[in-house]
């Protein structure tokens, strides 16, 4: 019981901090991200030898949403949701890519505002909700993706389950985030990184959240790592960010002993698109 308390006060204590540093801190203004996007980057074909400039780390985070739009072949007609949009920066990307209509749904309020000041457009709206229980109707999307949050939800399995309903059969799921390797990583990530310690970032087992995602119906759940392209990279954009670098430069580290890595699930709703199973 007592367990069960505490858990509950640290989930409390940790929504409080996302909040601050989502809502009202706005980590996207930090150095380390930039261009309105809030990911490591996938630098694959980006040059990284010499210094690395702003325009190539923007780069880097637009190619995450690139690999996993192209993932879901996102296309015309789509009817496309991010979950964790964020600036709402990748999320406009799905426009360009001939979506019949773009939703993206943030958990801070603060976000959403952000994310609705880029711009009005017909085909896109964004709502505030939680990825758990998203304010959408059944069966409302075709392509689901999920850019750099899932290592936030305090409920991946409560989003598995949320995500296939609000996809239609036939509809595709594409999830990039770091995720944990093993059920009980959070005491080792802790040691390493500060944002395990304080409980901004979640070590969710990536075989339970593929799990999860099998469990609430999807098929072919498959499992990709892209680390190749995030931990070398990104750390070389931290060391050169010297003093303006936010956290200890451990993401490679924590990597090397196997404790995490950065991954793409891809998942599909059985049935046949435009079919009402
Ligand atoms: C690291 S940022 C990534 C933003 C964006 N996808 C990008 O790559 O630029 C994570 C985002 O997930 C949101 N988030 C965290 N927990 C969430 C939840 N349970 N439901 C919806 N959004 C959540 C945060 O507010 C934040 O905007």
């Amino acid at each position: 019981m007592l367990g069960q308390h505490r858990g509950m006060t640290d989930q409390r204590v940790r929504a409080e901090l996302r909040q601050r540093v989502y809502g009202t801190k706005d980590l996207g203004q930090l150095d380390v991200f930039g261009g309105g996007f809030i990911n490591f980057g996938y630098w694959r074909d980006l040059p990284v030898d010499g210094e690395i400039s702003l325009e190539t780390r923007v780069a880097s985070q637009r190619a995450l949403y690139g690999l996993v739009l192209d993932e879901l072949a996102v296309g015309g007609g789509d009817r496309v949701l991010e979950v964790g949009c964020g600036h709402g920066v990748g999320t406009r990307l799905a426009l360009g890519r001939d979506a019949a209509l773009v939703r993206g749904v943030d958990l801070a309020p603060e976000q959403v505002e952000r994310a609705r000041a880029g711009g009005d457009h017909d085909r896109l709206e964004f709502r505030q909700g939680d990825a758990a229980a998203l304010p959408f109707a059944d069966d409302a999307f075709d392509a689901l993706l999920s850019v750099e949050a899932a290592q936030h939800f305090e409920d991946p399995r409560g989003f598995a389950a949320e995500a296939f309903r609000v996809l239609a059969p036939g509809g595709r799921l594409a999830l990039a985030a770091f995720l944990a390797h093993g059920p009980d990583r959070t005491a080792e990530l802790s040691g390493l990184l500060r944002t395990y310690a304080d409980g901004l970032d979640l070590a969710h087992d990536v075989d339970a959240v593929a799990a999860h995602l099998a469990d609430a119906g999807f098929e072919r759940v498959a499992v990709r790592s892209i680390g190749e392209h995030v931990w070398p990279a990104f750390d070389r954009w931290l060391e050169q960010l010297g003093d303006r670098e936010p956290w200890e430069r451990n993401w490679i580290a924590a990597n090397e002993r196997g404790l995490l890595d950065y991954h793409l699930i891809t998942a599909n709703v059985p049935g046949e698109a435009g079919s009402q199973e």
